[in-house]
């Protein structure tokens, strides 16, 4: 795996990893997907950070991405915080288990770190994420929704350690995904692409069960 590149996207790579986001994520977490969607409108919002855009690329060919928005953690005094949000991040599926993803979340967390970003926080299967440093939120103080609610999937990495000690937090997420509440639209954009399959896998359970539960001990 010597020669992989990691570097930023460029504008000519967009359909490309918009290409291999959807066939990362298709019937992951839904019958379909909707991740590929998120990439193409997310490039155009306000808290997209083009800074930590990062692709794989080998023989030419992008095998992997990581993208980030800006998010918030609000402590109890009402005063907030700037924090990353990672996500979409992808490989493609010949490519996975191969630590290429470990090397984008290295990466891109050098350089996160040099913008003076000190957290970051992922929705996301904990699998994918307990090894690079995430914890449960609620080993951070961090809730989401109403304060005490900790929900399993909300993952937590301080790029700096410990700098969230000694508060509870509320994390406030961007609304640059809210795009994919639009079915007509993810839909209709899904079109633009080659007919693939839809159907039913069991890493969908998986995640039905870590997004709709919480950590409470
Ligand atoms: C999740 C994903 C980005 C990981 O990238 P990757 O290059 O395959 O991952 P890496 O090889 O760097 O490491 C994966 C980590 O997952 C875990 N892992 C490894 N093999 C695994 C397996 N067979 N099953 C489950 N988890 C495994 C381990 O924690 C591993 O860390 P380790 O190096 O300490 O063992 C990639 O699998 C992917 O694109 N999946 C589909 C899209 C997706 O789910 N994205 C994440 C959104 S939450």
């Amino acid at each position: 795996m010597n020669d992989i590149v990691i570097r930023l996207e460029t504008e000519s790579d967009y359909r490309e990893v918009e290409e291999l986001t959807r066939n990362a994520f298709w019937n992951v977490y839904k019958p379909g997907a909707d991740e590929h969607y998120f990439v193409h409108t997310m490039r155009t919002h306000p808290d997209f950070i083009p800074e930590l855009a990062f692709v794989a690329e080998k023989d030419g060919a992008i095998i992997g991405n990581i993208m980030y928005t800006k998010a918030w953690l609000e402590d109890e005094a009402g005063t907030r915080k700037e924090i990353l949000s990672c996500g979409p991040l992808c490989v493609a599926p010949e490519y996975q288990r191969l630590k290429i993803g470990k090397l984008l979340m290295e990466r891109s967390f050098d350089v996160a770190r040099k913008m003076g970003y000190d957290v970051n926080i992922n929705f996301g299967n904990p699998g994918n994420y307990v090894s690079r440093g995430f914890v449960s939120c609620k080993k951070k103080n961090v809730s989401f929704y109403q304060k005490g609610n900790y929900p399993t999937a909300l993952l937590v990495c301080e790029l700096v350690p410990r700098v969230l000690d000694g508060k509870e937090w509320m994390y406030i997420a961007s609304t640059a995904a809210d795009c994919c509440e639009d079915v007509a639209a993810v839909e209709a954009f899904d079109k633009t692409f080659p007919d693939k399959e839809k159907k039913w896998m069991p890493s969908q359970e998986e995640f039905y069960i870590y997004s709709h539960s919480s950590v409470v001990r």
